[in-house]
């Protein structure tokens, strides 16, 4: 059966990832676990830019810049960071195509919507699970 196009394009936009940004970049929720030298990008779709809590490197163009994250702005960032923030220290070799940079978008996407469902599903399995115990 054919894959949908949104499908498709996250599947390469992954591969695209695995290859330019993640020596830098975890795909889990917040910086609390191994450190590393950009922060998580698990939830970041419509995030604000230069948001993470837990993560502290942040440089002063980024904090600054004030951005959501949506499909447009994180368009720019991937075509280049400058767009967004002067002296960024994301550093990456950059895509071959726009439709390449496209796919990458796609798939962080799919990742924030599949992060934040798995999200609520364990607080609905937690909530059962201290109904069930008698825990409030
Ligand atoms: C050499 C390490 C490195 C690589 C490779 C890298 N990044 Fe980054 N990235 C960073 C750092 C460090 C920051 C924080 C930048 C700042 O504060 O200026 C960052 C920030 C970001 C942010 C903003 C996050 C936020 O919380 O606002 C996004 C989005 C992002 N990177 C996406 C990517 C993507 C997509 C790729 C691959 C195409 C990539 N990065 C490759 C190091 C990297």
């Amino acid at each position: 059966m054919a894959d949908l196009p949104s499908d498709s394009s996250a599947r390469a936009g992954s591969t695209h990832f695995m290859q330019q940004c993640s020596s830098c970049h975890r795909l889990d929720y917040d910086s609390r676990g191994q450190p590393s030298r950009g922060p998580p990008l698990g939830l970041i779709f419509g995030r604000l830019s230069g948001s993470d809590l837990h993560y502290s490197k942040y440089s002063e163009g980024l904090l600054h810049s004030a951005e959501l994250w949506n499909s447009r702005n994180l368009f720019r960032w991937v075509k280049n960071p400058a767009h967004i923030a002067l002296k960024s220290n994301c550093k990456f070799e950059p895509l071959d195509s726009d439709s390449q940079v496209f796919d990458l978008v796609c798939f962080l996407k799919e990742l924030t919507l599949a992060n934040y469902s798995l999200i609520r599903s364990m607080v609905v399995v937690g909530h059962a699970e201290s109904e069930a115990s008698g825990r409030q």
